[in-house]
């Protein structure tokens, strides 16, 4: 069977005043289980639990063991892989990558994000790609809605046992860009891949040299990561590789990136209220998104559809058809600071 890779050590900004550090929106629980829970519960399918590795930092190593042992399982510690400093997703999968090799041996590696909403059916399509692994890059596609400019974007090929081949993948483009390849029939990648350790080592090598330099010749986990570049495994090889296969997704995927999409998710109670685990108190209120810390009771009465998030320094309250709008008050807070 396959290894698993859980990426968690993100800090997005899209969910202010949430995903700041202290707030990872992957720990959130809205409902009974995070995100973070969900994806190690959708590792379980196909990996056991010793075979599942989470690449992290320090400040969430606590959520990570903790919320495993909540449901029920115990991580090997030496499979939760601390980084002294998040250098985006190309260094930490490398990571992963080198240690499952080290316990396992050549292996084929799913890699996950902790952040998205997806059906477990999916991961029997992801393992089922096992075989297209051992000579491709495989990354799985999901059929575009409209041109987001925060995805990456995969254009199939010919046909490729239970995929295709990829002939361009193109991370992040511009919104005309994007509406091209919507147009020309490409697929978003979804942000999960699978990878086999021999294939990805090498295509680093090729591709993203200094990466593979610094994880050669550091003797430990700092001197790697003071060495290593920050970058993505989606500029640094998915980009340039020419060995890139992509599998359809078919289920709903999501990468709950705003409060819109986290309501659209979570369950709701019986008047349609995503709450958080401390319970405000709601007269007459419905459709609204509420996360409140567990030290104050925030009340609403007759408040509809709106986004309120209290956390210690900031107070959120929009409606929540604006969720879109709240990267704008990072910026404007940037621009302040
Ligand atoms: N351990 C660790 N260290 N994890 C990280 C780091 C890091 O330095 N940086 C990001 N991650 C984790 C995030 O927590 C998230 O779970 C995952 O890696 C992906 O990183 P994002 O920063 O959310 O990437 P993105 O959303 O901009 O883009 C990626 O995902 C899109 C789909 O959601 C790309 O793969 C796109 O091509 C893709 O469309
Ligand atoms: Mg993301």
């Amino acid at each position: 069977g396959i290894k698993s890779i859980i990426l968690a050590g993100g800090s997005g900004t899209r969910l202010w005043p949430l995903s700041r550090e202290m707030y990872p929106k992957q720990f959130l629980k809205f409902g009974s289980k995070s995100l973070f829970q969900e994806t190690v519960l959708r590792c379980l399918e196909v990996s056991d639990i010793s075979e599942i590795f989470v690449v992290t930092n320090e400040a969430q190593k606590f959520f990570v063991i903790g919320q495993i042992e909540e449901i029920g399982y115990s991580i090997p510690p030496e499979n939760v892989l601390i980084e002294p400093e998040g250098k985006n997703t190309l260094p930490a999968i490398f990571f992963g990558m080198k240690e499952i090799e080290k316990k396992y041996g050549h292996s084929v590696v799913g890699i996950f994000s902790s952040d998205h909403v997806l059906d477990k059916v999916a991961m029997q399509t992801i393992s089922s790609a096992e075989e297209l692994a051992s000579d491709y890059l495989v990354t799985f596609g999901v059929v575009p809605v409209f041109p987001h400019t925060g995805y990456g974007y995969i254009k199939p090929s010919e046909t490729c046992g239970p995929g295709y081949r990829v002939s361009e993948f193109r991370e992040k483009p511009d919104r005309e860009t994007a509406d091209k390849y919507i147009q020309e029939g490409c697929l978003w990648n979804s942000g999960m891949f699978l990878f086999d350790t021999e294939l990805f080592f090498n295509e680093v090598k090729k591709y993203a040299p200094s990466v593979f330099a610094c994880f050669e010749n550091g003797k430990d986990v700092n001197e790697i990561y003071s060495c290593v570049d920050k970058i993505s495994v989606d500029y640094g090889i998915m980009e340039k590789s020419d060995r890139v296969a992509v599998v359809k997704l078919e289920q709903k995927w999501s990468d709950l990136g705003n409060f819109a999409a986290i309501y659209d998710e979570f369950e709701k109670d019986p008047v349609g209220n995503v709450v958080h685990e401390c319970d405000p108190l709601m007269l007459n209120s419905d459709g609204n998104l509420v996360y409140s810390s567990c030290g104050k009771l925030v009340s609403l009465i007759d408040i509809k559809d709106m986004v309120i998030v209290d956390t210690s320094d900031a107070l959120l309250v929009c409606p929540k058809s604006s969720s879109q709008k709240v990267k704008d008050i990072v910026s404007t807070l940037k621009h302040r600071n």
